[in-house]
């Protein structure tokens, strides 16, 4: 579904990507996992085309999208979750849902009833303003409006950052409903534990280079590789 092939990404003159490649099927939940400033968020806002890469191609559904603009993007049902979150802060809860509603256009079907439902704390604080929410239901509103727009193909920058350990396990379940949901997904993490529990495959990125990729019971099992690349 998608594929990144050799992109070299920059920030000024600053070098950040060297040749990163990896693919994501239809349906599959993908890791990309990696230290602080190793280039997971730089590869994903690569692929939505906030930083286009200057070398490289990216393709979504064998289409060439390398460079396209976000909302061009978002429009083929790409939806990129940031992990500032980006929440109306004077809007309330359902308020914040609402005006994310957009008409699906591969099905999904997503809609308030349906998002409540995979994230029952959600309906209980309807009507809180999004200010006052705390770090987790922050970011568990920011997922549930990514699914109003009804993408086919989320990428999640580091879901479980700064969640308590209860909030990461219900997290868990409710990104693996999304893959029961027909969604594909994309997880830029440095929670090892957690986002291995939950992925098909995965990618080790470090310094802008993708060092090591396989299945996550190669990940699981090579503890050299988490070692050298993930300090875990
Ligand atoms: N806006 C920016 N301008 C310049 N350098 C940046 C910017 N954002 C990130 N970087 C640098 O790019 C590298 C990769 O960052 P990033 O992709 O955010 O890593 P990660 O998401 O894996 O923590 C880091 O060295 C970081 O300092
Ligand atoms: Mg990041």
């Amino acid at each position: 579904m998608l594929e990144v092939e050799g992109i070299h990404t920059f920030y000024g003159l600053s070098h950040i990507l060297f040749g990163v490649s990896l693919r994501v099927e239809l349906q599959e939940v993908v890791c990309l996992l990696g230290r602080n400033g190793a280039g997971k968020t730089t590869t994903m806002k690569s692929v939505i085309g906030i930083t286009p890469p200057k070398q490289g191609i990216i393709r979504y559904k064998g289409e060439e999208i390398t460079g396209k603009a976000p909302y061009l993007l978002a429009r083929k049902g790409i939806s990129y979750i940031p992990d500032d979150r980006r929440i109306f802060a004077d809007l309330t809860v359902g308020e914040n849902l609402e005006i994310a509603i957009r008409e699906a256009k591969a099905g999904g079907g997503w809609n308030k009833e349906r998002v409540y439902e995979l994230f029952p704390a959600l309906k209980n604080i309807g009507s809180r303003k999004g200010g006052c929410l705390s770090g987790g239901e922050q970011k568990m509103l920011a997922i549930a409006r990514a699914l109003m727009g009804n993408p086919e193909f989320i990428l999640l920058d580091e879901p479980f950052e700064g969640l308590a350990p209860i909030l990461v396990h219900a997290l868990e379940g409710q990104i693996r409903k999304l893959r029961e949901a027909g969604l594909t997904v994309l997880i830029a993490e440095q929670n090892v534990r957690s986002t291995l529990r939950i992925s098909d495959r995965g990618y080790i990125i470090d310094n802008g280079q993708i060092r090591y990729h396989g299945s996550i019971e190669d990940l699981r099992d090579n503890e050299d590789i988490r070692k050298k690349y993930l300090l875990v």
